[in-house]
């Protein structure tokens, strides 16, 4: 199976895992990148089994929207049961890096709402130690210099994504050559510096279950 074979089965693996527990009520997150895209075109097919979505950015609302799944404002959801992305890195704790897609810190805001998040990823998305993918920070604007040369002060190399505005308006400075040995000590230090938005970890709401790809099938991994 090529890479994305793997993102197909992981996507109806969850599609499998939350259909059976959907009601007529339920809301679900949904992510943003070529593997929640997979999750969003098989979801279709239980669109009336449940009562819409929350999205975590404009692709994916659009997306959600073409199959006739209502998105919901998350201001307006009380209870959220799944929210189901992508990752671009993950370690054996679950702990991630996301953000290649731009959409982190919606992303963030979905996973702190949801009861249980759904990671779904192929294999070539898990690693021993976190920091080989450029480690992405959403920052205003106007405090660009300012966070890259903090960043430069905690041992990082920023690299500003050029031409790349998030759906909040802000821009994306990538962290490269950093070996993150301790991720939630990073995450906290980067969302401290004045003028990032949130960075692309996860590791103080990690992911709760892993739907992993793998030629040997898809592995269920947990917390
Ligand atoms: C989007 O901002 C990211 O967090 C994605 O979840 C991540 O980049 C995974 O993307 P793919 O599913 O396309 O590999």
């Amino acid at each position: 199976m090529n890479q994305d074979d793997l993102k197909k089965a992981v996507a109806q693996a969850a599609v499998d895992y939350i259909a059976p527990r959907l009601t007529r009520h339920s809301i679900v997150g949904v992510g943003t990148g070529s593997t929640a895209n997979h999750f969003i075109d098989l979801l279709a097919k239980h669109r009336d089994d449940f009562q819409g979505a929350v999205a975590s950015s404009e692709a994916t609302a659009q997306r959600l929207q073409q199959h006739g799944i209502e998105v919901f404002d998350l201001n307006s959801v009380a209870d959220l049961e799944f929210y189901v992305d992508g990752a671009d890195e993950t370690n054996a704790y679950l702990e991630l890096i996301k953000g290649g897609g731009a959409a982190l810190t919606r992303e963030k805001i979905v996973a702190a709402v949801a009861k249980t998040f759904i990671c779904i990823a192929d294999e070539s998305k898990q690693v021993d130690v976190l920091g080989a993918f450029p480690l992405p920070v959403e920052v205003i604007p106007m405090a660009r210099s300012h966070v890259g040369r903090e960043i430069v002060k905690l041992g990082g190399d920023p690299v500003y994504r050029d031409g790349v505005r998030t759906d909040n308006g802000n821009l994306i400075i990538d962290i490269h050559n950093m070996s993150i040995s301790n991720p939630a000590e990073l995450e906290t230090k980067l969302n401290q510096i004045v003028g990032v938005v949130t960075n692309g970890l996860f590791a103080h709401r990690p992911a709760d279950i892993l739907l992993l790809g793998t030629q040997d099938g898809v592995k269920t991994i947990t917390r």
